[in-house]
């Protein structure tokens, strides 16, 4: 018996050597101390044995029972401070590698310009008016003195929403931001003690326009528009050259020349555009301004007397001008951007660049 407990002692620990992990181990102690193990085995028989026998056999199965258990002990405890010093040797954390950024996001393109334009605008005493961006073909279009079948309406093909019942005045999306003057008009009518004697506007007027077109590297179905207003009385087309050209030294800076060209709108008369030098090639002509050292930036005229009647306005007493450019093109003259699908085509490595 006393052999046989030796040879169990001795085959028990040498098993234990080779443990290494956790479930073995666990796997050990119920093999070799478990209810089923050979030693258990030991202590149920002692009671088979004589008198003389059974103390010594049985301190000698205690005696292999608590060395089993403290090397199991033993055991367990370096399984565990192996596993601790293996998991610190992996996960070692190197204090001196520089952070990771944090991404913090950034206003849109356009939006920095929108709000370029606007700054300067207000320091020029032009308040921001914002209006809707679904209208009616009536602000959009009628008022502004487009008839319903104008060709002029053809610059600007729409999106129209189905509407029943409206087919003299359907919904759309507002072509331009030129319906705002109408309701900005109104709107100051409306406040005014006397109607019939409103107060001058001064508004810019800034948002999203859309139109129906072939997206290209040219147009886009959406883009911004910043309008500008100002109704009085008294005001005149040197008004309107004079802010305009002051708005052109403000934006593109001190030295930069302007010119004004004949043109046509319905909603305003006279009409013209207005071009700045162009900035990439100092007027020397480039790619940018396809040689001819100008670059057109906006559109402009004295209100048109239909306008102002319509807005609420005696054209008899007042007179007014208007302005709208785009912030997109705007951007793409200054930054030689030469597609304006990249401003909704939510690509960051475009977005980052501003
Ligand atoms: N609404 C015109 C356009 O979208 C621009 C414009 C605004 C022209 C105001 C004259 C006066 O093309």
């Amino acid at each position: 018996m006393l052999d046989k407990l030796n040879e169990i002692e001795k085959a028990a620990l040498d098993s234990l050597q080779s443990i290494t992990d956790q479930a073995a181990l666990e796997a050990w102690r119920v093999s070799t101390l478990g209810r089923s193990s050979p030693l258990m085995l030991v202590f149920a028989e002692l009671g088979k044995l004589s008198k003389e026998e059974r103390p010594v056999v049985g301190q000698a199965a205690n005696r292999v029972k608590l060395a089993l258990e403290s090397a199991l002990a033993k055991r367990a405890e370096a399984i565990k401070s192996a596993a601790l010093a293996k998991s610190l040797a992996e996960e070692k954390l190197d204090v001196t590698l520089p952070g990771r950024k944090v991404k913090i996001g950034r206003l849109h393109p356009s939006t920095q310009q929108l709000r370029r334009v606007l700054d300067i605008l207000a320091e020029m005493g032009f308040q921001v008016y914002t209006s809707r961006e679904v209208e009616s073909d009536e602000m959009n279009f009628q008022l502004l003195n487009f008839p319903p079948h104008h060709p002029a309406r053809e610059m600007q093909d729409s999106f129209y929403v189905e509407t029943e019942g409206r087919a003299d005045n359907p919904i759309l999306l507002r072509t331009h931001t030129s319906p705002g003057q109408i309701r900005a008009m109104r709107d100051a009518v409306r406040a005014a003690k006397d109607p019939k004697n409103p107060p001058p506007i001064r508004i810019a007027l800034p948002g999203m326009c859309f139109r129906y077109e072939q997206i290209t590297a040219r147009s886009e179905i959406q883009f911004n528009q910043v309008e500008g207003l100002a109704v009085g009385k008294g005001i005149t087309f040197s008004d309107l050259k004079g802010t305009l050209i002051d708005f052109a030294h403000r934006m593109f800076g001190q030295n930069a020349r302007t010119r004004f060209r004949a043109s046509y709108f319905p909603f305003t008369e006279p009409s013209a555009e207005m071009d700045v030098e162009c900035f990439v090639c100092g007027g020397k002509g480039c790619p940018v301004c396809k040689n001819s050292g100008w670059l057109e930036i906006l559109g402009c005229g004295m209100v048109h007397p239909i306008v102002l009647q319509n807005g609420g306005y005696d054209p008899k007493v007042y007179s007014g001008f208007a302005f709208g450019m785009g912030p997109e093109r705007q951007l793409m003259l200054r930054n030689k951007i030469n597609d304006i699908r990249y401003f909704w085509g939510n690509d960051v490595r475009f977005l980052e660049q501003f």
